[in-house]
């Protein structure tokens, strides 16, 4: 009776590992999050010491990992195993779940990976990861606790977590493609506005390289940093606005022309409002030109009231238009804007973010040297 009602609760728990599981691949975007929070109720309910997702490069017939869990998962990431060899191979080459209680007992067990790792391994459950007809990579979990072996009631629930984990990894590509799809379109318009300007050709690409230098060293979240990226490639979008005239003057703006000229944050944020997608991004677009000390343009916002988006955009756009030809000026060298940022931070620009500009642009490739 006893062991009938401790078999009811280990059923009644893994029943709802595939329930919290199922709930968090329809909530998480984020496949290596999701795939790591997956592993982790896997090896919990099953008693493992660690799990790996491999992907396949059809290319090279290889496998890789994607997710490489536990102290050894470092080392691991590194490795990539041929095709067909060891278990994990077997199982993408067969398209066929295996448990393997013992593996110093199997032939296809291939000893590179502990090799490399020095992680020991007892014994493996590996299934592959099918996504229409197609094997895609492959699950596996290792070691029972406790010098156990994983049995048939471990293989049918890491069945059905790997029927899961090939949907949310096909979902996964299908969302990065659109996305990619999103960005490159909005690329190709924004390429169109700097092009009416011969004088800024690029400009929207080194901003967004700059401003991704700053926010990439602030510890935010990916959607944070793609929101920045999205918003810096889109900042001066409505400069379509601004007729070809007042855009490439050769000689400085009357200031009738420069106030047409400042009203194009407004015209940006017009442009993107239709878009629902792109809507929560209007106030980095229309305060990128907001001076620190409450000076700036279209509504005299001051320090912390303008949007960190923004606040890091007006460095980076300043600093590509500083350091690059316009068509009444000659560019300013490196060394000499980093001076004028620093001098016009507090008044201008927020001081923390022309520090962590500078350090970074000094750390990393810079793009506008090689491009210039
Ligand atoms: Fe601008």
């Amino acid at each position: 009776m006893k062991s009938k009602l401790s078999d009811l609760q280990k059923k009644i728990k893994r029943l709802e590992t595939l329930v919290d599981t199922s709930l968090a691949f329809s909530s998480i975007l984020d496949i290596d999050e999701l795939l790591n929070l997956v592993l982790q109720k896997a090896e919990l309910v099953m008693e493992a010491e660690t799990s790996s997702v491999f992907r396949i490069d059809e290319k090279k017939k290889e496998l890789y990992f994607q997710i490489a869990r536990g102290k050894k998962g470092k080392e691991a990431k590194e490795i990539r195993v041929p095709m067909g060899k060891g278990i994990v191979g077997w199982v993408a080459e067969h398209g066929k779940p295996l448990l393997v209680p013992d593996v110093t007992k199997d032939p296809r067990w291939y000893k590179g990976v502990d090799k490399k790792t020095k992680f020991v391994t007892r014994s493996i459950i590996a299934v592959p990861l099918v996504s229409k007809g197609k094997v895609i990579g492959v699950a596996e979990v290792l070691n029972k606790k406790g010098n156990r072996f994983f049995n048939d009631d471990d293989l049918e629930l890491f069945t059905a977590l790997g029927n899961q984990i090939a949907v949310a990894l096909e979902n996964a590509s299908l969302y990065k493609e659109l996305d990619e799809l999103f960005l490159s379109s909005i690329r190709a318009i924004v390429e169109a506005v700097d092009a009416k300007d011969p004088y800024t050709r690029g400009h929207s690409a080194r901003v967004v390289s700059y401003a991704l230098l700053i926010g990439e060293s602030l510890n935010i979240d990916k959607e944070s940093l793609k929101e920045l990226e999205i918003s810096a490639i889109l900042h001066d979008v409505g400069k379509i606005g601004i007729p070809d005239n007042i855009l490439g003057k050769p000689g400085k703006l009357t200031e009738e022309e420069y106030a047409f000229m400042k009203r194009h944050p407004e015209f940006g944020a017009a442009i993107i409002e239709p878009i629902s997608k792109l809507r929560m991004l209007i106030p980095n677009i229309l305060h990128h030109h907001e001076r620190l000390d409450g000076g700036g343009y279209p509504s005299g916002l001051k320090g912390s009231e303008i949007p960190v988006s923004a606040r890091i955009i007006c460095v980076a756009d300043s600093f590509d238009a500083m350091t690059t030809d316009r068509p009444y000026r000659k560019r300013k060298s490196i060394s000499a804007a980093f001076t004028e940022l620093k001098q016009c931070s507090n008044t201008q620009f927020d001081p923390e973010f022309v520090e962590i500009f500078i350090e970074q642009y000094k750390n990393k490739k810079p793009l506008a040297e090689t491009e210039q």
